[in-house]
Order: structure tokens, then sequence, then C-alpha cells
């Protein structure tokens, strides 16, 4: 277009008018022609928004236009003259689609498509392109038009609006399934109440008959297990009260891992990675231990052949997508180099329910209830995962400021009568309420030995002669509470007992003769409650 510019010298009207009367009579044609063209170069060089040029029939640029220029980067003089392929990615050049274009345009009289193209820095924009075989009056071909126009930004907004109706759509669906899940939970729970009263009930009317006790633990056993599993539901539904409190990430973190590492089968390492400033959330603890438990969980099974899975700490927030309040937030990543899930998983993957894992190995309950505890807790739970390349779950939580307290002092839970360095048994089948709890206790100052099980509490009894409470959990597989509290008595008579328990508050049954000296704690209590009861238990 070097012509175009020596027109434009000509001023601002065109040639005839400008530049005065024409040079001779018969050169009027030619004036009303050359009229026309400077007319025409104005027009086209005028379109800033489209990419106009033409191609010569090998499909090299033989005309450009201002607007080519500013949107692919080339000054006319650079590249008329050079080959439009050069305009396509690598890929698609590779791909033959340069030539496949122009055969488009000749047999079918046009070629439009959008694609990436390349600008003259290689960046890469996002073109929609319409090729037209322009031919002469005779009719023969002597090139081709095109006409490109940026679509980078239109695509990126197009993107963001399905995205964010995506989003829409998924969260409508959670909730809906939210409201489901826990109107069925709460029924269940309701129901399997009324099945474990009455497993109880039967218990103490068996007569003593061992078969019958036999079979009625089983029962209740079962339905325990039913009963964590509507737990599940019920804080995937949002539905379990949440306690929040103000923890310190990386330490509940580190307090976990111990007990994570022996959760997992030996070819499974758990790492960490606690970033420092990642400092104190609003969490309810438990929750959030059920949470990464479930993750790490899931993280195990996505590696059978063994491998990594590492769990991070920031104080990052969570992005738009998330669907989550601006605001501070600590971010915790449980990564693994696992399997990796195909998109249709991903897509599925926090729903109830949904499962991979054969019958009886997964319920489909642990990402769901992850999901709804974050969201409950006003953080956000998101899910990065390709197959084989691992799976990284992202958790948010909203960020807190450090509890206020004075250098020095202590927790304001100071347990009296049973004096801290008392000795005690704690029994509790649910490792992470034993882990906690236990925690609690010691940092309280009591000298604690864990026990899953009745009859490892029974062994710790026998090898800790110092022992002088028995803190037990009434709903135990195997030896239930009350029967690991009569044997304790038995070879221990002057220890002190602390039942606790999810379902019986009262004292009523009837194998603890009148007169034991016993405290109840129901369940879910706080620390205090805890000190409280033992408090009761007077010294110990
Ligand atoms: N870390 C992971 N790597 C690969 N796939 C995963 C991972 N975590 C979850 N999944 C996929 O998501 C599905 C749902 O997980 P979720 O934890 O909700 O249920 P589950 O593990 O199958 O059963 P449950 O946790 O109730 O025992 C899994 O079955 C699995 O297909
Ligand atoms: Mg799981």
């Amino acid at each position: 277009m070097k012509k175009a510019s020596s027109n434009t010298r000509n001023g601002r009207g065109p040639p005839g008018a400008a530049a005065g009367v024409p040079d001779a009579a018969d050169t009027r044609t030619a004036g009303a022609l050359r009229e026309k063209e400077w007319y025409f170069r104005h027009f086209v060089n005028a379109v800033v928004d489209y990419a106009l040029y033409m191609l010569d029939t090998d499909g090299r640029v033989a005309a450009w236009n201002t607007g080519a220029e500013r949107i692919k980067g080339y000054a006319a003089d650079e590249i008329i003259g050079r080959h439009f392929s050069r305009f396509y990615t690598e890929e698609d050049r590779r791909a033959g689609l340069p030539a496949r274009a122009l055969e488009t345009a000749l047999r079918e009289g046009k070629f439009e498509a959008e694609g990436w193209r390349v600008r003259k820095d290689g960046s890469r924009f996002w073109a929609h392109v319409v090729i037209d075989p322009v031919r002469d009056d005779a009719g023969r071909l002597i090139g081709f038009a095109k006409i490109t126009r940026d679509m980078t930004e239109r695509r990126k907004a197009r993107q963001q609006l399905e995205q964010t109706r995506e989003a829409l759509h998924q969260a409508q669906k959670m909730e809906a399934i939210g409201q489901l899940t826990g109107g069925i939970a709460h029924d269940f729970n309701n129901i399997l109440a009324g099945i474990v009263n009455n497993l109880d009930l039967a218990r103490r009317h068996s007569g003593g008959s061992p078969d019958v006790q036999r079979y009625v633990d089983a029962a209740r056993a079962a339905a325990n297990n039913g009963a964590g599993l509507i737990q599940q539901m019920l804080v995937f539904a949002r539905k379990q009260p949440a306690r929040i409190e103000t923890i310190d990430v990386n330490g509940t973190i580190a307090n976990l891992i111990p007990f994570l590492k022996r959760t997992c089968p030996e070819n499974v390492a758990v790492a960490s990675a606690l970033a420092p400033d990642a400092g104190f959330a609003s969490a309810d603890p438990h929750q959030l231990q059920t949470a990464l438990l479930n993750l790490v969980i899931n993280a195990s099974d996505a590696m059978p052949e063994g491998g990594t899975v590492t769990i991070a700490t920031a104080r990052a927030a969570p992005p738009a997508s998330a669907d989550a309040p601006a605001g501070d937030y600590v971010c915790i990543t449980v990564a693994d180099t696992g399997v990796g899930m195909t998109p249709d998983v991903l897509q599925h993957a926090f729903e109830p329910f949904f499962t991979t894992k054969e019958i009886g190995k997964g319920t489909g309950l642990g990402l769901s209830m992850v999901y709804g505890a974050l969201r409950q807790m006003g953080g956000a739970a998101a899910i990065e995962s390709e197959p084989q390349r691992g799976t990284s779950v992202r958790l948010w939580l909203p960020g807190a400021a450090a509890p206020e307290r004075a250098s020095g002092e202590v927790a304001d839970v100071t347990p009296q009568a049973v004096e801290p360095g008392t000795e005690l048994i704690f029994v509790e089948d649910d490792v992470i309420v034993s882990m906690s709890t236990t925690e609690m206790l010691r940092e309280a100052g009591y000298r604690v030995h864990e026990a899953g099980r009745g009859e490892k509490a029974l062994q710790l009894l026998e090898s800790h002669p110092g022992v002088r409470v028995l803190v037990t959990d009434v709903g135990l597989p195997g030896m239930n509470g009350h029967e690991l509290a009569l044997e304790s008595r038995r070879r221990r008579p002057g220890l002190k007992i602390l039942f606790i328990t999810g379902h019986d508050r009262s004292r009523g049954d009837e194998r603890i003769p009148p007169g034991f000296d016993t405290e109840y704690l129901g369940k879910p209590y706080q620390p205090e409650d805890l000190f409280a009861a033992l408090r009761r238990l007077g010294p110990g």
C-alpha cells in the first residue's frame, strides 16, 4: 500500500478537486477512476476493527489495510508478497489448514471459521475469518479477499459468561441435593435412634444370655456405622451445627499428621509444606480434621502403587469461581500423585453418593462432607485433577486474627479436683475424637493412656498401676463402656469412672450397681464440660 500513502499526500479532497483541474479533457475518465480509487482506499483504511486484505491466487498477500496492520502487527511493506500461512499457528500449518481454507473458499464460494491466529510478535489472538474468492469480469480467479476480526475479548467474555452460568447451575444443583440429603438424613436419624434405644433395652432384658447379647451388639455396631454415614450426610447438608473456633491452622495439621501417617498404608508417604504466615482461621476443628482425613484417604486410595500426599498451607483467597465472599482466607491444599480424575468424575465428585469405588468400599460421602463442611464454615472447596497427573483439593477457611492472650497466660479452662498429673485411661473408638480429646487432656496436664477398645483398656490398666481414672465412651465395639467399667472396677476397686455417651445420659444401666461412683458426659462436649465432669468425680 505504498501508493496509498503517496495518495494521502494529496490532502483532504479527492484528487480531482484538491489537485485542481485534470491535465487534459481526455483524462476525464481517468480522473473519475482515480477519484473512485481514492475514495476506496480511504474507505478500506478507515476500517480499523477488521483486517481487510487481498491474497493472490497462490495465497500471497497482495493488499493490506490499516486494520490488518493494527490487528496483526505487520506494516504493509513487511507483509506484501509473503504467504498468508504465517498468520496460522504452527499446528494448523502442519495440519494443512491454510491450503484447505483456500480450497474451501473456491469450492463453496466462501470459507468462514474461528480459530487461533498469530501476530507478528508471536502472540495469539482468537480470529473470526472469512475468505472469498475474487474473480475478474471474465470470471477468472485473481485472488482472495480476506476479512479477519479479532474476537479474543469477545471470546473471553463469552467463556466467562458460560463459566458463571455453569457455576450457578452447579451451586443450585448442590443446594437441591443438600435439601434432599438433609431431609433423608434427618428421617433416618430418627429411625436409627428408635433402633438403638430398643437395642439397648433388648440388651438389658436379655436375661444374661451371651448369644442374645452378641447379636444385639452386632446390630448395635451396624447401627453405629449407619449413624456415622448419617453424620456425613448431615454435614454435607449443613444440618450439623458447626462449632466455629479460632484455630491455628498449621498447628492443627501438624497434630493430625502422625495420625494420618498411621492411617495410610506403608507405601504412601504423608508430607507437609506449612507456610509460616498461614496463621489462624475460623473453623470447626473436628469437622476440619474429618475433612482432611477424608481427603487423605481418597489420596491414598488413588495411589495403589504408593506415592506421596502433601498437605500445604498458605494465606491465600479462593478464585472467583469458588463462589466465596471476598476477604482474607487460609488455603489448605491436599495434593496427591495418584491416578487423577476424568473430567466426568471431577464434575460429580462433590455430589453425595457419587463414587467410582466398588460396592462396600466407598459410599461417596467423603468429598460431599468436605464440601458441606467448608461451606458451612464460611469457606470453600475446589478440586483440580487430571487423569494420571494427580489430584489437588483446596480448602479455603476464613482467616482470623491471632486469639488475644497475654503472654504466659494459660488456657482459661483449668481442671481442679482431679488434679493435673493424674494418670487416666481414655477409651474411644473414633480416632479423631480420641486424638483431639487426648490432646486436650494432655495440655491440661493429665497423663493419658489411649485405648480404642475395652480390651486394650484392661491391658493398660494392668500395666499401669498408677491409673486412677477411667474415661470411656459407652458405645464401643466389642466390650461396651459399661462392661469395661464393671470389669475395671472389679480389678481396681477405687477406680473413678467417667462415661461419655452420645445416646443415653441416664444412669439407668442395671448392671452398674447403685452407689457406683461415676459421672456421665453427653456428646458432643466442649473442653470445659469434660474438665467439669472430671472435677465432679472428686479428688483423684
Ligand atoms: N484424590 C483422588 N484421586 C482420584 N480420584 C478421587 C480422589 N478423591 C476422590 N476421587 C474420586 O471421587 C469419588 C468420590 O469421592 P468421595 O470421597 O466423595 O467418595 P468415595 O471415596 O468413593 O467414598 P467414601 O469417601 O464415602 O468412602 C471417588 O470415588 C473417586 O472416584
Ligand atoms: Mg472418600
